[in-house]
């Protein structure tokens, strides 16, 4: 193969992963993963409430979150809800740290209902 297409087949080889796999995610770590569970009762807790059965902001048990996808639950954390109290997270949190709380929320929540 002549060298100067060498960049052109290496674009198309990254363009025909299948999504995810260029950019894999490593787990997050686990002390991560307790800020975020503490981050998740305490301060989302504090409209949501501590047991996440809600406050000034709804409850959010499972049955609920997993009528989302787990993506845009996340985006609706880091964004948060325009016209109401649901503030954004994005300055606070990365993507990964945002999808693990989706996660948790649809796979992890101690409230069912
Ligand atoms: C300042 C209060 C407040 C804080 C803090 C807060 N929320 Fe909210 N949240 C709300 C309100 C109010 C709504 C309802 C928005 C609406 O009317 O659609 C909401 C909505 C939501 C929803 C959608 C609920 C549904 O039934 O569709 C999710 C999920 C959610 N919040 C998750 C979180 C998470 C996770 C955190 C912490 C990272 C958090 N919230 C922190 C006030 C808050």
């Amino acid at each position: 193969m002549p060298l100067h297409r060498l960049p052109c087949v290496i674009l198309v080889t990254l363009l025909l992963q299948p999504p995810g796999t260029v950019l894999a995610e490593k787990p997050l770590s686990a002390a991560r993963q307790a800020e975020l569970e503490t981050l998740l009762y305490q301060d989302c807790g504090s409209c949501h409430g501590m047991t996440l059965r809600g406050g000034l902001g709804p409850a959010l048990p499972a049955s609920r979150m997993n009528a989302y996808s787990r993506d845009s639950l996340a985006s609706l954390i880091l964004n948060g809800v325009a016209g109401t109290a649901m503030p954004g997270w994005a300055g606070l949190l990365s993507e990964q740290d945002a999808r693990w709380l989706a996660d948790h929320l649809q796979h992890d929540n101690p409230l069912k209902e």
